[in-house]
């Protein structure tokens, strides 16, 4: 088993390490925002001047707009009757499911060719870049499978409850849409997320750096109520949760956080789990690497000890600096980036901006986000946009002026357990360069003279 494919992040990262190439080969398309050679790795703060390109917020509105908050004011867009208002448009029933606009066709998941090992064994990233709220839309939610999407037939399916219990259960779905339900949004974090940027920037792109993430409302039926059924007996410590997929997945939860938080889900945003999630059914784990939410999920069985499955020995271990590797390292620790701007979403004009992004933690609410328009000296507070709720993503967004100079972006972000997001130069005192797993270090992004953003480092 031990041929089985890492996370993917372990080949860039290496390779990045001596291969002053890496990043340009078989990198995405300037579409997909791949490195394209452009030497980003450790920018230097001291190369721009202290004012880090921020004005003072001294344009009045309606400057701000004729400098460019409306793109076309000298066209006549608005006085043309364009064609879609002078013909009837297709009837009701022309899209029984709906699609986004046409001219939205370019949001959609995407994968980094030099990561993809087999497309079995593989993953493509959330287009985060192009998401408002704190909702991912299902069709575009990013998937890692380690043996290929599994095309499970509902009226087949079973999942068993069995181990320590006092009575070993079988259910269909029917039994699981009888029982009590739960619905409850919840991010979902990759522990390979920003994997590739532990040795310098890497991926010019917010899609690509930090898109192995997803937020949706899952409903289902919680663990706390699978096992009152069931009876747990006097030892039970574990719970081992295994998928019906090809891979098998099969990763150990401390029976604390099952009777916490997890959940047993069959729907996602109101419509039923999509294929690439698990349908029909996946462990819910919220604030947990993603690894543990194991999908088409056919048993819990509950023990005395923890399992040690090879997906917790032989991968999902984070290698620290003395050698030796952390294991169970299951919370997604306090994380933050900006999408808008980002290398996808240059800033088109001067004058007024809204910057906006995401943050997430593990532990349970987002308190605070701080962003920096001069690479981490001065920090301004950001607004948080309601709802802000436990192990899910909350949006943060920040209105401010550009004058066309270069800046250094970042976001940070500040839990309810007042844990601040690292940099990556703590993060590398702390953990070393091999991890692979758990980078929350925070993202920089250069913002040219020409609005174009770049991944970077700040040394
Ligand atoms: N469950 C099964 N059965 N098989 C898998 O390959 N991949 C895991 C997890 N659950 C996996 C699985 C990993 S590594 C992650 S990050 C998440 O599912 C990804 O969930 P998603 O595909 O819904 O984004
Ligand atoms: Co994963």
């Amino acid at each position: 088993m031990s041929d089985t494919p890492r996370e993917p992040a372990a080949r860039p990262s290496r390779r990045d390490a001596e291969d002053p190439r890496a990043g340009d080969q078989g990198a995405p398309s300037p579409g997909d925002g791949g490195d394209h050679g452009t030497g980003r790795r450790n920018f230097l703060r001291a190369g721009l001047g202290a004012a880090g390109g921020l004005v003072a917020a001294t344009t009045g509105a309606g400057k701000a707009a004729a400098a460019g908050g409306s793109g076309n004011s000298a066209s006549n867009a608005i006085t043309n009757l364009p064609t879609w208002t002078k013909y009837l448009g297709p009837g009701v029933e022309a899209r029984p499911y709906g699609q986004p606009s046409k001219f939205e066709d370019s949001v959609v998941r995407r994968n980094v060719d030099w990561l993809t090992a087999t497309k079995q064994s593989s993953v493509n990233f959330t287009p985060i870049y192009a998401l408002e709220g704190f909702v991912t839309p299902n069709g575009i939610c990013f998937e890692r499978h380690h043996g290929g999407r599994a095309d499970v037939d509902p009226a087949q399916h079973r999942l068993m409850v069995n181990g320590h219990v006092e009575r070993e259960l079988v259910f269909t779905l029917n039994d699981l849409l009888r029982m009590p339900q739960a619905s409850r949004f919840y991010f979902l974090e990759c522990a390979a997320n920003t994997g590739m940027e532990w040795h310098g920037a890497q991926l010019n792109g917010v899609q690509f750096t930090h898109g192995m993430l997803h937020c949706v409302q899952y409903t289902g039926v919680t663990l706390r109520t699978l096992f009152r059924e069931a009876g747990l007996k006097e030892n039970a410590k574990w719970v081992l949760a295994e998928g019906a997929d090809a891979a098998a997945m099969t990763r150990t939860i401390p029976l604390d956080k099952a009777l916490d938080d997890c959940m047993v889900a069959y729907a996602q945003n109101g419509e039923r789990l999509r294929p690439e999630q698990g349908y029909p059914l996946r462990l819910v784990v919220p604030g947990y690497e993603g690894n543990m939410w194991v999908k088409w999920l056919r048993r819990l069985e509950v023990g005395d000890k923890p399992y040690h499955t090879r997906w917790e020995t032989a991968t999902y271990t984070d290698l620290m600096p003395s050698g030796k590797a952390r294991q169970f390292t299951w919370v997604m620790e306090p994380k933050s980036v900006i999408t808008n701007p980002s290398p996808e979403m240059p800033l088109v004009d001067k004058g007024r901006q809204l910057l906006r992004g995401l943050a997430w933690s593990g532990h349970g609410k987002v308190k605070r986000v701080d962003i920096s328009f001069d690479g981490g000296v001065n920090w301004r507070t950001a607004e948080l946009q309601d709802p802000v709720l436990p192990r899910c993503l909350t949006r943060f967004v920040l209105p401010f002026e550009w004058n066309g100079e270069e800046m250094l972006v970042q976001s940070r972000v500040i839990d309810e357990t007042d844990y601040v997001q690292p940099t990556i130069t703590e993060l590398h005192k702390a953990r070393g360069t091999e991890s692979i797993y758990h980078n929350n270090a925070i993202q920089t992004w250069l913002i040219k003279s020409t609005g174009e953003a770049e991944n970077v480092h700040v040394a």
